[in-house]
């Protein structure tokens, strides 16, 4: 029986997502690409490294194969810790001819990735995503970056993978609020795109609360199909790309006011994708038994759908730094029905106050 899958991106350079394999496998793929690279350079940090680098290195056996590690941590997507990635290369002797793995969370994922893509004007990259998010969302697409003190992902470049080799035997050891921040996108993704996705979820709730691996695979299959056709859409977000972003104006404006202390990415976008689900109501995009469904599913994964602070202007403050707006008006993302979202360009401020008043 055949039990893996592999799925094609359009890119400019289009690349693989094989799906439901072995790390051990990537070794014997990697050798029918092997004219491109003659030696490999993993990073990893220590969290995934001591669970997951042996069992990578076992089909490895025929590569020179070198490893950086990287601490933990959001903050280590800095242009320091590239400097410092980029000596202790230099000192093993990494060249152009090197392939990059990247393999871990979306942090790695986008340290590496944009690593990858500037040393030496750019090397050959491969995406081993071991957390829900990066599997269905941060692995694909291109996007890699490091954080600035102005701003999270400000220096960064679309840099197209030679693959993503997807192992979900990894999330086994994902910690609970972990899988919820893939969780968060993954009904994001059920939003924007599918509606199927959306059912899906509600009716296997205690299924993947208690991680039945069988559903888990057809939730992250399915969730990352989103991301898979948006980006293949539209790669460098011009247009229909943007539709991602739902829940996101709201929720990094959240994150900022807590200077991201105390609430995690995940439960930004579940409180965000509730104001977006509310502001839609009062547009009558969306009816309020629809909304009551997005909040029971976002409660029954432990998601936030109310947030105590009472600074809206502040948080309204915020959103006007979020990279969609356009000449000083924003832009938000909004459902329309359970399964279809849509760009919209005309909310006044009035509207979105109302929206946070919802979840405050
Ligand atoms: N490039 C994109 O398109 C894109 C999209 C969304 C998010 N992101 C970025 O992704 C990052 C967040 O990624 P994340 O949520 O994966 O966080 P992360 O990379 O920090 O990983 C979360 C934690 O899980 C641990 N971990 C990873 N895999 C594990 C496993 N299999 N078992 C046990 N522990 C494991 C890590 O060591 C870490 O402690 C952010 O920096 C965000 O900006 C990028």
């Amino acid at each position: 029986m055949i039990n893996w899958q592999r799925i094609e991106v359009a890119s400019n350079r289009p690349y693989p997502i094989f799906l439901g394999v072995p790390l051990e496998g990537l070794g014997e793929y990697l050798q029918t690409r092997s004219l491109t690279f003659d030696n490999i350079l993993i990073i990893s940090t220590p969290n995934v490294a001591d669970r997951y680098l042996d069992r990578l290195m076992e089909g490895l056996k025929d590569f020179v194969v070198n490893t950086l590690s990287v601490p933990d941590g959001e903050e280590q997507k800095s242009l320091a810790r590239i400097a410092q990635l980029t000596t202790e290369a230099m000192g093993l002797g990494v060249d152009r001819r090197t392939l990059v793995i990247a393999l871990g969370g979306g942090v790695i994922g986008d340290l590496g990735g944009f690593f990858a893509s500037i040393f030496m004007r750019g090397i050959r990259l491969v995406q081993v995503p071991t957390t829900l998010l990066a599997q269905v969302d941060s692995s694909i697409g291109g996007k890699v970056a490091v954080n600035h003190p102005a701003g999270k992902n400000l220096l960064g470049s679309f840099y197209p993978p030679m693959a993503v080799w997807t192992d979900f035997s990894t999330l086994e050891t994902l910690p609970w609020s972990e899988v919820q921040n893939g969780l968060a996108e993954t009904i994001k993704h059920a939003l924007i795109a599918d509606r199927d996705l959306f059912e899906y979820l509600e009716k296997n709730l205690e299924a993947i609360r208690r991680r039945d691996m069988t559903v888990w695979k057809e939730m992250a299959g399915r969730s990352l199909a989103v991301k898979v056709k948006k980006v293949s859409e539209d790669e460098l977000e011009q247009g229909s790309r943007a539709l991602l972003n739902l829940g996101h104006s709201f929720g990094h404006a959240l994150e900022t006011e807590l200077e991201y202390k105390g609430i995690t990415h995940g439960q930004g976008v579940s409180a965000g994708l509730v104001a977006a689900a509310c502001l839609a109501n009062s547009r009558g995009m969306l009816n309020s038994a629809e909304v009551e469904r997005i909040v029971n599913l976002l409660k029954g994964f432990d998601l936030i759908t109310k947030v105590d602070t009472g600074a809206l202007e502040r948080l309204m403050e915020h959103m006007k730094g979020d990279k969609k707006n356009q000449a000083g008006k924003k832009i938000l993302i909004l459902p329309k029905g359970l399964g279809l979202s849509v760009i919209v360009k005309d909310c006044t401020d009035q509207e979105i106050l109302l929206a946070w008043q919802d979840v405050t």
